[in-house]
């Protein structure tokens, strides 16, 4: 089974640009299990252009399903996760400036840096997960310091897919072989979509968890919050 974890960022931007709380981001949460998602993400950037600092602990104090904080573990991030302890921490070398995320890690070269982070949400029982590029050696590195899982950045398959989904998919088919045969769980996310989700998952064996923010509000804004919540959970049934 594959998880469906809506990412909310793009929710609270909408908010954010009139200083009030419309769309209220954690009635959209509720509502978003409630409809049948297994899970919430946010990225809080350090701008707080969408997710702010304060929005952690509300969501955190009423997520049911599986919470999930994604970002740069800058120090005021790592005691933003520990203090707020979500189920899962995915790490992410993003640039604070940076519009979106936009590759994963060099898990080699920041082995070090990596383990000791990864040591330190471990033991307050925080499962950690590594944004990576689909290379079998970034995905033992990831083995190699210690983190749960992977989440396989998704941007190149998904501007791929439209000329050649067989070949789109191919790194990640064979990244998750590696993923799967050291024994580290695999997620995935960024640019999936309805159209391109269901190929993705068929392609990639014991997928996890996918998180999708930019397609799901787009489309919500089409099909409604229930309606597109089911639309996304057919895809990846
Ligand atoms: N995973 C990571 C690490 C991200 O930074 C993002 C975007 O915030 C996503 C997944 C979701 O990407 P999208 O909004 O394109 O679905």
């Amino acid at each position: 089974m594959t998880r469906l974890s809506i990412n909310l960022n793009k929710v609270a931007l909408i908010r954010n640009a009139r200083g009030g709380n419309l769309p209220n981001l954690e009635q959209v949460a509720i509502d978003c299990e409630k409809f049948g998602a297994q899970g919430i993400t946010v990225h809080p950037r350090p701008d707080e252009r969408h997710i702010t600092f304060a929005d952690i602990p509300k969501l955190k104090a009423l997520v049911t399903t599986e919470f999930n904080i994604e970002g740069n573990p800058t120090p005021h991030f790592i005691n933003l996760v520990l203090k707020n302890k979500p189920h899962q921490c995915t790490l992410v070398p993003d640039d604070p400036n940076q519009l979106t995320s936009d590759h994963g890690w060099n898990t080699i070269e920041n082995e070090s840096f990596l383990t000791e982070i990864i040591a330190e949400l471990k033991e307050v029982g925080i499962r950690t997960s590594l944004f990576v590029d689909p290379e079998g050696k970034m995905v033992e590195g990831a083995k190699k310091v210690g983190a749960d899982r992977i989440e396989l950045y998704t941007g190149n398959y998904a501007s791929n897919y439209i000329n050649n989904k067989y070949s789109a998919v191919k790194p990640f088919t064979e990244a998750a072989k590696v993923a799967n045969d050291i024994g580290i769980g695999i997620n995935a996310g960024h640019d999936l979509n309805l159209n391109n989700l269901e190929f993705f998952q068929k392609n990639v064996s014991n997928l996890l968890e996918v998180s999708i923010g930019q397609a799901f509000v787009s489309d919500a804004l089409y099909f409604g919050l229930y309606n597109t919540v089911q639309l996304y959970l057919r895809e990846l049934k």
